[in-house]
């Protein structure tokens, strides 16, 4: 199950991405907004992030204006691992050595056609773990004050 969530400013991709999951048969659950109206950012990642840290969701999508608000506040979640992307190698990057669980995206960033490009490289690109799980345990650690 892939958590979707948007501001306003992503709204429209967020739709576009729920149509393209459909048609290659995801499941996914919509963590918000509903709307095109205004709605403040870090709302809808908060809820979208607990849906995923609870293990109801694998893997999350946010959109914003830009990506890098909702991505921010995306990360304040403990166990959150969100990287906004707007290029083909980043996404699938952020898979392989971040092992990142949220792919973040600018509705006014980046089109539909290069979105749903990125959308699916982000998901079935698998961590390689070795060295970067390592790295991942340390951010982990930065997480509980250890580090
Ligand atoms: C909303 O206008 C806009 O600030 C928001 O969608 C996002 O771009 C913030 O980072």
């Amino acid at each position: 199950m892939i958590a979707l969530g948007s501001d306003h400013g992503g709204f429209e991709l967020k739709e576009a991405i729920k149509k393209h999951l459909e048609e290659k048969g995801i499941r996914y659950k919509d963590f918000g907004t509903y709307s095109p109206e205004s709605i403040d950012y870090a709302v809808i990642a908060a809820k979208t992030a607990k849906g995923i840290v609870s293990g109801e969701c694998e893997k999350g999508i946010l959109c914003c204006g830009t990506g890098i608000g909702i991505s921010i506040a995306a990360n304040k979640v403990k166990g959150i691992r969100a990287a906004c992307c707007s290029d083909y190698f980043s996404a699938k990057y952020t898979r392989l050595h971040n092992d990142a669980n949220v792919l973040c995206m600018g509705g006014r960033v980046v089109g539909v056609g290069l979105a749903l490009e990125l959308v699916d490289v982000f998901l079935e690109t698998e961590f390689e773990g070795g060295r970067h799980q390592r790295r991942i345990d340390q951010i982990a650690a930065i997480e509980n004050g250890e580090l």
